[in-house]
């Protein structure tokens, strides 16, 4: 069949940013034969025992308990499983001092369709045909991002500033004050802090600054804490959350070891959460409850938040440290290479400056030694003006074993001795 397609459908069914590039990667895995390719591309998070375990039991202490039935067995409100709303409430309240009440949450069906409804629920087009717009104030940011909006008129990054340590082969991305535009034709502020793909945490101060341009015109700031504390705590510097007027934070449990049960949560102003809240009524009614019931248990007890720190962020803090110890002896110093600070998340964002080649070809000839990571370029979606360091980026996912890392590594560094000496 070859159905006629709306705009929409044609739009929405685009194998965008790094889509097209995950087809090329299961491609490359399927047709390797023998081949073993070390795969540092998924944003899969490792499944960890303890993680695991954790489950397992809040799982087993569903099946048990007599609310089993009612929760697989009967629709929900829209707005979330009432025990998980409690858990969050009561939990954000104590742990940071704030007054949540339970109409200030909001559970979804993982957190990407948060950014779904936000995007379209205050970006876009408005009655009288204003365009408002959905503001990235630092790009390179999360590339799911770039599929979000209906109106893709709409998205818009801005370039950052960079702070680079020659000597010590790291960079680091400000955002830049003096480019960013937030007005009163901003529909709505997302970025993610910390940041998927570099791994940047915006400091305090760059937040609140971002939240009071926001706020001046009344525009709501989705502040994407996949990675952020309490869960999975994934932050290797210091952060503070911010909660509270224009904020809304926006929680994932993905990364906390339950992906394929889709809960994202976002807690902020009435006003807000009641807008996202009749969207997702529209889309899909509510997250499965199975996914919300557990997750309440884990929450509740206590537990998620003590094995994030205890487990999950020292996993992938000492990732990092593999990357960087490894690049730091293997790549020549007198070529431009640098690391960006490692202050977050479950990778490693590597900027190649002057690269002879584009990133999709630095890929290319990594795949030819059996290394897969991820084009940079696939990660500045609304950034539409050229630059040349779009195409000088990979991003290397810390979910390999440790060996891996550091063969990968290795790799990575004899291709570019090779590419720049060429
Ligand atoms: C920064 C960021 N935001 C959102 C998501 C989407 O997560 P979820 O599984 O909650 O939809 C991801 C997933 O990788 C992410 O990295």
């Amino acid at each position: 069949m070859n159905p006629v397609l709306s705009q929409l459908g044609v739009e929405m069914s685009r194998l965008s940013g790094v889509r097209a590039i995950m087809k090329d990667i299961i491609e490359t895995l399927r047709s390797g034969g023998d081949r073993a390719f070390i795969n540092l591309s998924a944003g899969n998070p490792v499944v960890l025992p303890e993680v695991e375990q954790l489950w397992r039991d809040c799982t087993a202490d569903l099946l048990a308990s007599p609310d089993y039935g009612d929760v697989v067995g009967r629709y929900g409100a829209s707005q979330g499983y009432q025990p998980l709303i409690d858990a969050i409430v009561e939990d954000f309240n104590q742990r940071y001092g704030l007054n949540l009440t339970d109409r200030n949450v909001l559970i979804t069906p993982g957190s990407q369709s948060l950014y779904f409804y936000a995007a379209n629920a205050f970006g876009g087009y408005t009655a009288t045909g204003a365009l408002r717009q959905i503001v990235l104030p630092l790009s390179p940011d999360y590339t799911g991002y770039g599929g979000v909006a209906l109106t893709p008129e709409a998205l818009i990054a801005y370039k950052p500033e960079l702070e680079i340590d020659r000597a010590a082969h790291r960079f680091k991305y400000r955002p830049d004050f003096s480019q960013l535009q937030i007005t009163e034709t901003t529909g709505c502020v997302i970025f993610s802090r910390p940041c998927n793909p570099t791994g940047n945490v915006l400091n305090d101060d760059e937040v609140s600054k971002i939240v009071t341009l926001a706020a001046a015109h009344d525009v709501p700031v989705l502040i994407d804490s996949a990675y952020a504390p309490p869960f999975p705590a994934l932050n290797f510097t210091e952060m503070t959350p911010k909660f509270g007027g224009n904020v809304l934070h926006c929680m994932s449990l993905s990364k906390a070891g339950l992906p394929g049960e889709r809960i994202g949560i976002a807690i902020g102003d009435e006003s807000l959460v009641h807008v996202l809240e009749c969207f997702q009524t529209n889309l899909c009614i509510h997250s499965s409850r199975y996914g919300q019931a557990i997750a309440a248990r884990a929450i509740r007890s206590g537990r998620l938040a003590e094995i994030s720190e205890t487990v999950i962020r020292p996993f992938y803090q000492q990732k990092i440290a593999i990357v960087e110890a490894t690049l730091d002896r293997e790549m020549p110093p007198d070529l431009p290479w640098f690391l960006h600070r490692g202050e977050g998340a479950i990778f490693a964002w590597l900027w190649l400056q002057d690269l002879p080649i584009t990133d999709s070809e630095f890929y290319q000839k990594l795949k030819d030694v059996d290394v897969i990571v991820v084009p940079g370029s696939t990660f500045f979606p609304g950034l539409r003006e050229d630059w040349s360091h779009k195409q000088q980026c990979l991003r290397i996912s810390l979910t390999g074993s440790d060996r891996d890392l550091e063969t990968a590594m290795q790799r990575l560094a004899q291709v570019a001795k090779a590419v720049y000496r060429a």
